[in-house]
């Protein structure tokens, strides 16, 4: 029988070539994201795959609307594996000196607290059930620590401490959980951000290794090798060190739109 698995973030990139992959028959998919339409495309694709598909068009954000779903979700089909996936970059314009502070905060909001809206309403019936699995998505800029995008970086070495600690908390309730640290993945995020991007790799790839990873439950599952080895090492170097080796790495970013949804409003607008 298949799997049950929830994907946030299902409606373009990773998200999407994750919901591709675990489409197989007899999969049951949850999938979130806010643009209703985008997302109804990949739900209408893994159903031709063969798989039984809900999808929620909710802001990430929206902590009491996302646990809702999630925990209904999970009442009708038990959730076998969530990947915490949605995210957003930000960081210094063209031109610009700084990221500008409404991306940098609405960017926290959507990478670190939309991790803990979608696990912990999943967490105390995994616990119950004495199974489940979680990956979340973090980056090898949560090990390198970026002038250009500093709330993004600081985003992904939050997640990854919060992914490598629920580790070590939910391995005695029989629930693995793994931090995802890819490099440069060919998505429309990785098109906001100018500069060199070494061992760019597609999203079916990214999710292939992802795939990989998840089913041997390692802690990180990081990749490609080499960039992630790089960027470990440049995690530990003297600072004067770092500054000279992460300059062929400088790049600017053109910023989404992080503003706040107006009472009422679609989500699937921004
Ligand atoms: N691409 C890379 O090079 C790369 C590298 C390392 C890590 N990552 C991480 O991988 C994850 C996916 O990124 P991606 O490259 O696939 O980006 P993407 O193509 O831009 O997709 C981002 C996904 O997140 C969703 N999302 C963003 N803000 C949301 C919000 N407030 N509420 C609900 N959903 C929201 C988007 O949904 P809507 O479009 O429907 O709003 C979209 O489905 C992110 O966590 C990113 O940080 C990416």
């Amino acid at each position: 029988m298949g799997r049950t698995i929830v994907i946030t973030g299902a409606s373009s990139g990773i998200g999407e070539a994750l919901s591709l992959r675990y489409a197989g028959a007899g999969a049951r998919l949850g999938l979130l994201g806010r643009n209703s339409e985008r997302l109804e495309q990949v739900a209408a694709a893994c159903r031709r795959l063969g798989a039984d598909v809900r999808t929620g068009a909710i802001d990430i954000r929206a902590r009491a609307e996302i646990g809702a779903w999630l925990r209904d979700f999970d009442d009708a089909t038990p959730v076998d594996l969530a990947i915490a996936n949605a995210g957003v970059m930000a960081g210094r314009p063209p031109g610009a000196d700084l990221e500008p502070s409404d991306d940098g905060h609405a960017l926290v909001e959507t990478n670190v607290l939309g991790v803990l809206n979608t696990v912990q309403p999943l967490l105390p019936k995994m616990i119950a059930r004495g199974r489940g699995q979680i990956g979340i998505l973090g980056s090898l800029a949560g090990f390198v620590p970026l002038p250009d995008s500093p709330s993004y970086c600081a985003s992904k070495s939050a997640v990854l401490a919060y992914g490598l600690s629920l580790r070590g908390l939910l391995r005695p309730h029989g629930i693995g959980v793994s931090v995802i640290c890819p490099g440069y993945i060919s998505t429309p995020m990785s098109r906001q951000e100018s500069g060199w991007k070494p061992r760019e790799m597609s999203p079916a790839r990214a999710a292939e290794l992802i795939d990989r990873g998840l089913s041997r439950n390692q802690a990180t599952i990081a990749f490609p090798f080499l960039m992630a080895l790089l960027s470990r090492l440049g995690g530990v170097l003297p600072d004067h060190m770092r500054r000279w080796t992460i300059r062929p790495f400088r790049f600017t970013v053109q910023n989404q739109d992080g503003r706040d949804l107006e009472p009422g409003e679609p989500p699937d607008q921004q």
